[in-house]
């Protein structure tokens, strides 16, 4: 047999590859469900130096995964409580094989006839869900920093007209200290320059202060400003904390500015009869950030962006490529209102879920991580050891040790009670800085958790710190 017959006869073959289907399908499976003792094994980071430095040629991939899995950090363990990486909805999870084996490329309708139309569907979908119209326009991009890229461009080119042709501007962008770091790192890939990013101090609750903004502004116009982009968080990545947007809208109106709201964390709340309230005036925006991956429960990526005016992406991409974009047919080329050009078909897993289960799947999954934050402030409240540091929006918590001193000293001691529990195993958290002191952060993403989880968590820390 030559040795491209051979190839052909282990890596095409028909049952070899269903019976590969099979196992690397329970390998998910076991994952999707895992609640094992621990959310990680002791000493990760020796391992895998083993991992990855043991020689040899490996038999199975299967095994190898399979080995991957069992060491490897469980985020969809219920006392993994640390970042904003949710535990996947399984089906969500599952049909992933299938989208990489389909392998749609939605750059051009040509690539992906079925694929562009479950997209825009999903598209159509999110509009609808943000109160935006219909003329609207938007993608799905890999996730927050990706989307605030490209609605920063798109603001930049509809404020300053020269700016698509040099690459420069001199648009200020005002937002909040807990704005996601990736609205400053957008501001520097897209020639506003860091100069022009001009963050305000939070309110107490750890929001956007509106009033700052204005200050902001006024700051930015001594400095030679005239026209502004006010990004909003919705919820902010420390605390989860929601801006009040209509408050925004008002002050980015009567400056003419661009109001983007960074709603990638929190924008799933929408779903919520209960919290989507937090997102009040959200349809107001002239774009939005929004990630799926995050509150929706999405396995990575799914982000999406979306603009209210729609020829404002659209004149933002546009590009000619003969090789690719054709004449005009009924559906758009993706490739058109997205950065990228090969566009992974996230849409499905998405789609998916909404088709099967309905839009209340995610009023039950969000408002329930978010009830648990809430237990977790009462709890916190009551303690005589932990004291909440807010009282949460939504699913994010931050939370400090009692009568602790004011100094570097007791930033330490937090960040080493969070590093104790990680390298014990038995829960995951985060930690953050607010108001310039280091602190204790839950981010709740897994609607497997359990009121006893976090409790069992809280307990921990509350005993390691006495
Ligand atoms: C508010 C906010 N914006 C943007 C991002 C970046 O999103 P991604 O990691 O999907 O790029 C995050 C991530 O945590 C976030 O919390």
């Amino acid at each position: 047999m030559n040795s491209t017959k051979k190839l052909l006869a282990d890596l095409w073959e028909p049952t070899r590859v269903r019976q590969m289907a099979h196992e690397f399908a329970d390998i998910a499976a076991d994952e999707l469900v895992i609640r094992a003792a621990a959310v990680r094994g002791p000493g990760l980071s020796k391992r895998a130096q083993v991992l990855v430095k043991a020689g040899g040629r490996v038999k199975s991939p299967v095994a190898l995964a399979r080995r991957v899995q069992r060491e490897s950090l469980h985020l969809s363990h219920p006392r993994f409580l640390a970042q904003q990486v949710a535990a996947p909805i399984p089906a969500a999870a599952l049909v992933e094989s299938v989208v990489a084996a389909m392998n749609q490329s939605l750059a051009v309708w040509e690539m992906s006839p079925i694929a562009t139309a479950i997209d825009r569907d999903l598209l159509a979908r999110f509009k609808a869900l943000f109160g935006y119209p219909t003329s609207s326009e938007g993608s799905l991009v890999p996730g927050g920093a990706f989307a605030n890229l490209t609605a920063l461009l798109v603001a930049r080119n509809i404020l300053d007209k020269g700016a698509h042709r040099t690459g420069r501007t001199r648009v200020a962008i005002l937002c909040g200290e807990q704005t996601h770091y990736s609205v400053a790192r957008a501001a520097r890939i897209l020639g506003f320059g860091s100069d022009a990013v001009f963050q305000v101090a939070p309110d107490r609750w750890f929001g956007t202060d509106a009033a700052a903004v204005k200050s902001g502004i006024a700051k930015a116009k001594k400095a030679g400003f005239r026209k502004f982009v006010v990004v909003g968080s919705a919820g902010s990545t420390p605390t989860g904390s929601f801006d009040d947007l209509m408050e925004l809208r008002r002050v980015a109106t009567a400056e003419k500015a661009w109001l983007h709201v960074d709603a990638a964390h929190g924008g799933g709340l929408m779903f919520s009869r209960r919290y989507r309230r937090c997102l009040r005036g959200i349809h107001l925006a002239d774009s939005i950030a929004f990630d799926p991956h995050k509150m929706m429960f999405m396995p990575l990526t799914a982000g999406c962006v979306l603009i209210r005016r729609g020829a404002d992406l659209r004149g933002s991409l546009a590009e000619q490529a003969s090789y690719l974009f054709g004449s005009k047919r009924a559906w758009p080329d993706i490739g058109q209102v997205t950065i990228g050009c090969s566009q992974r078909f996230d849409a499905l897993k998405v789609w998916l879920v909404w088709r099967a289960y309905g839009a209340k799947v995610w009023d039950g999954l969000t408002t329930h991580v978010c009830e648990l934050a809430e237990t977790a402030y009462r709890h916190c409240l009551s303690s005589t050891v932990l004291e909440p540091m807010h009282r949460p929006d939504s699913n994010i918590f931050c939370f400090q040790l009692r009568g602790r001193r004011n100094d570097a000293h007791s930033d330490r001691l937090h960040w080493k009670l969070k590093e104790a529990l990680n390298e014990s195993g038995f829960g995951y958290v985060s930690s953050t800085v607010l108001g310039g002191r280091r602190v204790l952060r839950l981010v709740i993403m897994n609607p497997r958790t359990t009121w006893s989880d976090i409790r069992a968590v809280l307990d921990w820390i509350a005993r390691r710190a006495r």
